[in-house]
């Protein structure tokens, strides 16, 4: 059997040598223009292709350790590969970034020593995947798409395969197995495909609501995973979405509840590789990494900004902060690298600064729009060794948030959306857009839009300018909720707390999924009344919840959107109990919550009205 197998394959080929490295987009640079920043194909080739050799030699007692070749009868160009067995190591393989007729598949499969052996299986030698496509639950019938691609030790037994000529707006179920051994699989995991972007709105997702999942600041050591889990069970997104903070370069302590990190501070990519392994092994992460594409924006370190992050920067002193010396822009190199193997997500067409934001047209209900409002290209944020710095330059109008280049495309992008007839435009972004001011308890986080207020400011320019309507900006990194109506902070001449008019958008800030909340280690009446402070001092904030850990739904229709914000009821085991706290309105052409807000009921927090 397992010979009739390969025969089969040999007769499909008929390729390059190295098609089964290309196809793994893993070994690509992450940008499309900086080939440096990837592995050399040819290179790794003509390595893997030394161990013909070797055994053609007389090169002492030959071992048999497995390899099959995969190249039919050109002995002279054909690397073995692993045939001794496969790990998939990360059972919930994942995938993302999904277009209208093609989709990112994600798996990790690592070599198998053999049986009763302590030895490592040789590293060197490519693993081979075949991967196949179905819209079959069972993956019954001749698959949508399939193929083969080679891992290695290099990326880390990474592979990420783009599956192609898929339908636009449908379901479909995927699998890797070994090449070597098609019995050896992976799980099955879900995917769908975005509709066309022409699609009319009543059409997208067979008239059904589009439902998105909005994740941020999972930290592994601070506790369990549960609201994936909980999203993947009770919410069923068509996307997910994760804003930051997918993992942290700390190490804490989670040794109370079990989760205590691996390794030390991240600077290598072998850190970054362990740090991701390890967020991995989570049980719930792994249950929605299976069950539908992710579309993610960078972490790298603790607010980091263009030239540095929290602790770390390009400064002989600044380098002397990482555990293995590492200046910032390595341990960024090693970060993003590690990134581009783990997560599904799409090489990008940048020709600097390493840009990942992106736009995705789901029909003509709505443009996605994802910024990198961290690393891309902003200025000086508040490190913890220069806040007050921040503090007197956050009004100054030369600094940017999102560099000049992203903001050009950013107000291009909002515009377009407009003109296409989307009904909605919907901002992915990491960090909370609007003013929250506290004077005298809370200071205004810099690290927020508040640090950037002339950015802040062009945004809401743009949209009351150009009339742009049905905005909806999502955040995170704050570890507590925010919702607010979109308009300029604290004016309340042209915008009215109480019914909402003249405001251009709504912005949803999400709590975290495990990162301790911001008020502090205090009890839920206490944060309430934090919350009635925020609400009163602050025009535009409509709810703030600071207790619970969690994430929000947003069921997206063409007339009007719902954002659910659900709590975590215990993440110091792994559990999947939750409940909803407060659902909100947007209906579509009004670009405000809609009244009464919440419904004027919620189950935390604290509401204006
Ligand atoms: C497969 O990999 C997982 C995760 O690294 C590990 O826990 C498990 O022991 C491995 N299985 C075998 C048979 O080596
Ligand atoms: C660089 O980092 C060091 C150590 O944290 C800090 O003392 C210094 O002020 C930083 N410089 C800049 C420009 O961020
Ligand atoms: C930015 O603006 C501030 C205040 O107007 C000014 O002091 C500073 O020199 C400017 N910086 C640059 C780089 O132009
Ligand atoms: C809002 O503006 C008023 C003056 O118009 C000022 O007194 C108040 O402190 C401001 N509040 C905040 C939260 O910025
Ligand atoms: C914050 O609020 C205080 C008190 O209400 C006010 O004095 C201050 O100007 C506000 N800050 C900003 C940036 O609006
Ligand atoms: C949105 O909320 C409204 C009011 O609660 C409800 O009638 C409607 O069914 C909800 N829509 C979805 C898609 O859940």
């Amino acid at each position: 059997m397992r010979n009739i197998y390969i025969f089969n394959l040999f007769l499909c080929l008929g390729a390059t040598a190295t098609r089964f490295l290309e196809r793994n987009l893993a070994y690509k640079s992450p940008f499309l223009d900086a080939p440096q920043l990837g592995h050399n194909i040819d290179n790794l080739h003509k390595r893997q292709v030394q161990h013909v050799r070797r055994q053609m030699e007389d090169a002492g007692i030959f071992e048999d350790e497995h390899y099959v070749t995969f190249y039919g009868s050109d002995f002279s160009n054909s690397p073995f590969i692993w045939s001794g067995g496969l790990n998939f190591t990360h059972a919930g393989k994942m995938l993302g970034d999904p277009f209208d007729t093609s989709v990112l598949l994600w798996a990790r499969a690592a070599p198998l020593p053999s049986s009763g052996s302590s030895k490592l299986p040789d590293q060197s030698v490519p693993v081979c995947l075949s991967y196949q496509v179905s819209k079959f639950a069972d993956l019954s019938g001749p698959p949508v798409d399939s193929g083969e691609a080679f891992t290695s030790y290099d990326v880390d037994w990474t592979v990420k395969i783009e599956a192609t000529g898929l339908q636009p707006d449908t379901k479909y179920f995927y699998r890797f197995s070994d090449c070597t051994d098609p019995t050896s699989t992976s799980p099955i995991g879900t995917t769908r495909t975005l509709p066309r972007p022409d699609t009319a709105a009543d059409n997208v997702n067979g008239g059904n609501p589009f439902i998105l999942a909005v994740f941020s600041c999972s930290q592994y050591q601070a506790g369990w995973f549960n609201a994936y889990g909980y999203a993947a069970n009770f919410v069923k997104p068509d996307i997910y979405i994760h804003l930051g903070d997918y993992i942290y370069e700390g190490l804490g302590n989670g040794a109370s509840i079990g989760r205590q990190t691996l390794g030390r501070e991240l600077a290598t990519i072998f850190d970054y590789r362990q740090r991701l392994a390890q967020y991995r092994t989570d049980e719930s992460l792994r249950a929605a990494h299976l069950s539908g594409p992710w579309i993610t924006v960078w972490y790298v370190a603790d607010n980091a900004w263009k030239a540095g992050t929290a602790d770390s920067n390009d400064t002989s002193i600044g380098c002397s902060f990482s555990p293995s010396g590492a200046c910032f822009t390595d341990r960024k190199l090693s970060a993003v690298r590690a990134y581009h193997e783990w997560m599904p997500i799409r090489q990008v067409v940048s020709n600097d600064k390493l840009r990942i934001w992106r736009n995705f047209q789901i029909g003509r209900l709505m443009d996605l729009t994802m910024l990198d409002t961290r690393q891309y290209d902003r200025d000086l944020t508040d490190v913890s060794v220069i806040d007050k710095l921040v503090n007197t330059i956050s009004s100054y109008e030369n600094r940017s948030l999102m560099g000049a280049e992203q903001e050009k495309w950013f107000f291009q992008t909002l515009s377009q959306s407009q003109a296409r007839g989307a009904v909605w435009r919907i901002i992915g972004q990491q960090i909370v857009f609007t003013q929250l001011n506290l004077s005298g308890t809370c200071e205004l986080s810099k690290d927020a839009w508040d640090g950037y207020r002339a950015n802040r400011r062009r945004v809401l320019d743009h949209l009351y300018g150009n009339k742009i309507s049905n905005t909806v900006i999502l955040s995170g990194d704050s570890h507590a909720n925010w919702v607010s109506d979109l308009a300029y902070p604290n004016d309340t001449t042209k915008y009215n707390p109480i019914s909402g008019e003249g405001a251009i958008g709504v912005e949803f800030g999400g709590t975290a999924v495990t990162s301790p909340s911001s008020f502090g280690p205090i009890s839920q009446p206490e944060t309430v009344i934090v919350s009635q402070a925020f609400v009163a001092a602050n025009a535009d904030l409509q709810w703030s919840e600071g207790f619970y850990r969690g994430f929000f739904s947003l069921k997206v229709d063409p007339s009007q959107l719902n954002a659910t914000f659900y709590a975590m009821n215990d993440i110091a085991s792994a559990n999947l109990k939750g409940f909803a706290t407060a659902e909100f309105i947007v209906k579509a052409g009004e670009s405000k919550l809609s009244r009464p807000v919440a419904g004027g009921t919620v189950l935390a927090g604290a509401l204006k009205s």
